[in-house]
């Protein structure tokens, strides 16, 4: 009912306008997610840039020569780390709705020495790339960020060839008990807390688009404090937060998971 109380076209001009304008981090969330050894391989503006939520890479099959996707790519840290992965025979399809972020994950790349890394302007719901065309898809704080979920799923569907892999972070909620007050905030959407799914929702809307072997892994509460650490939140969204959420919800308002599956075979 909650999920019905911003429209989606509402939901997507909100979340370009907050992150065409959103800040570096000064690095507390990279360092928060990444080893020192991951963030060696990373240019330093990718650093400062990064805005997701856990480290899927580390539960990522990929392999050299792959084709990789990651879905909303930000500052471009994740289409690094896995471009050095695929090597020289494979690559990563950088994809973002705003070309202020392709922008920047292409200067990553070059100061990266990297010439796998091909940046693609578009939206998570419709992919500009051909059926089965894509090895793994990979995305971190993303998919709760589109009002249109089962749609992005099925168009991950779609790109992925038969077997390919799906390897996500993102948030989930154990239930619908933010109060109003913050899921109507569009700094709580944009922030990835308001847009989440239930992880049973989640799960389920991946099998009906055609995935299995769905594995949830490594689940971390979100407190109000993680919060603040991400500059989509302003301190009065934060303080709102602290005033409306019962104190016993304050140290978990999301739950920051890894999500991998495979694509079944196609009948
Ligand atoms: C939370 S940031 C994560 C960035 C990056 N994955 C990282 O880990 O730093 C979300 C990114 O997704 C992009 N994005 C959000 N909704 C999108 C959509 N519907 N289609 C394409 N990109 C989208 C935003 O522009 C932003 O760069």
């Amino acid at each position: 009912m909650t999920r019905d109380l911003m429209h989606s076209a509402e939901v997507k001009d909100l979340v370009r306008a907050a992150y065409r304008h959103v800040p570096p981090t000064t690095e507390v969330v990279a360092r928060k997610l990444y080893s020192d050894e991951e963030l060696a391989q990373v240019p330093d503006p990718a650093i400062r840039r990064a805005l997701g939520v856990a480290n899927h890479l580390r539960h990522a099959e990929i392999k050299p020569g792959d084709t990789v996707l990651d879905l909303g790519c930000g500052g471009g840290i994740d289409s690094i780390l896995a471009a050095r992965r695929t090597g020289p025979t494979g690559r990563v399809i950088a994809l973002d709705f705003l070309p202020e972020m392709l922008e920047r994950t292409a200067s990553a790349a070059r100061e990266a020495g990297l010439d796998n890394v091909e940046p693609l302007e578009g939206e998570l719901e419709a992919i500009p790339l051909p059926d089965d065309s894509v090895d793994v898809i990979i995305s971190n704080g993303v998919v709760n960020l589109s009002a249109r979920k089962t749609r992005v799923m099925a168009e991950c569907a779609r790109v992925l060839r038969s077997g390919g892999q799906f390897c996500v972070s993102d948030l989930t909620v154990e239930q619908e008990g933010l109060p109003p007050e913050i899921l109507t905030q569009p700094a709580a959407w944009a922030g990835c807390v308001a847009g989440a799914l239930a992880e049973d929702d989640f799960v389920g809307k991946l099998k009906r688009v055609g995935f299995v072997d769905i594995d949830v892994l490594d689940h971390q509460p979100l407190s109000i404090d993680d919060c603040a650490l991400y500059p989509l939140f302003s301190e009065e969204v934060i303080a709102l937060m602290r005033t409306l959420i019962p104190a016993e919800q304050h140290a978990s308002v999301a739950i920051a998971v890894v999500i991998r599956a495979r694509l079944g075979a196609t009948p």
